[in-house]
């Protein structure tokens, strides 16, 4: 269950996302996912024989049991010291993943393992130069935080946090993989647009975007 804090809205159900009211109607600062799964999964060799991009999507939404172990999956944290699923350049988390949803743009905070609202505008149609980007229920966008990367140049802060979106984004491909969901990850982005829509900060740039969601069909 997805729980509002300050708006003290429990929402049920697999609908869960498409059914929320937007942040407007309710002044909600913050959506509570639920635990992620500990357990489950497909064995990885079977994952990573399932392990494919998919562009065609359904508009259904993510269930909120879904969104909340994906984004775990994707970045979340794995061990008490607060290390995440995913390896990153020199113990500095510069990866921040956002999630595109028809009701805004939310920041995954995984220490708390919640979603911190960013903006309240769909934007989802801009995440991306391919058409599926604007139905699909959720589109994913790493964003690098260059103010955390001192002392290298621009062209290293973007190789590193490259590679650091790659292994992210490899996580999330073997969700997916596992759960019968589809995606793929994305550089074909119009990034001035897009770091100017996510009103990112001067230092901070998009790396990638992820569509995610039920294969159509
Ligand atoms: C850095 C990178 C950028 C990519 N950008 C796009 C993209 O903009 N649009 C797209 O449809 N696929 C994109 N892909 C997915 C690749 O096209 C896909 O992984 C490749 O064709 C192999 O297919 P597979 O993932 O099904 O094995 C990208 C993949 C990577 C690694």
């Amino acid at each position: 269950m997805i729980t509002r804090r300050t708006a003290s809205v429990g929402l049920a159900g697999s609908a869960i996302l498409a059914a929320a009211p937007s942040l407007a109607a309710t002044g909600s600062t913050v959506l509570e996912l639920p635990p992620p799964r500990s357990e489950g999964g497909k064995p990885l060799i079977q994952t990573l024989k399932l392990r494919r991009s998919i562009r065609e999507y359904s508009d259904r939404p993510l269930p909120a049991q879904v969104l909340s172990d994906l984004l775990w999956t994707a970045f979340g944290i794995n061990r008490p010291i607060g290390d995440r699923t995913a390896p990153y350049w020199r113990h500095i988390m510069v990866i921040d993943v956002y999630a595109a949803m028809a009701d805004g743009v939310w920041l995954y905070e995984p220490k708390r393992q919640v979603l911190l609202p960013h903006l309240r505008a769909d934007i989802r149609a801009q995440t991306g130069l391919q058409d599926f980007v604007a139905n699909a229920p959720l589109n994913l966008v790493y964003v690098a935080h260059g103010e955390r990367m001192q002392d290298i140049s621009a062209n290293d802060r973007r190789l590193y946090a490259s590679v650091d979106t790659g292994f992210i984004g490899q996580n999330v491909y073997l969700f997916c993989a596992s759960e019968g969901l589809a995606t793929v990850f994305r550089g074909a982005v119009d990034y001035a647009k897009l770091n100017r829509t996510m009103q990112l900060g001067a230092d901070q740039f998009v790396t990638f975007a992820q569509t995610v969601g039920h294969p159509r069909g």
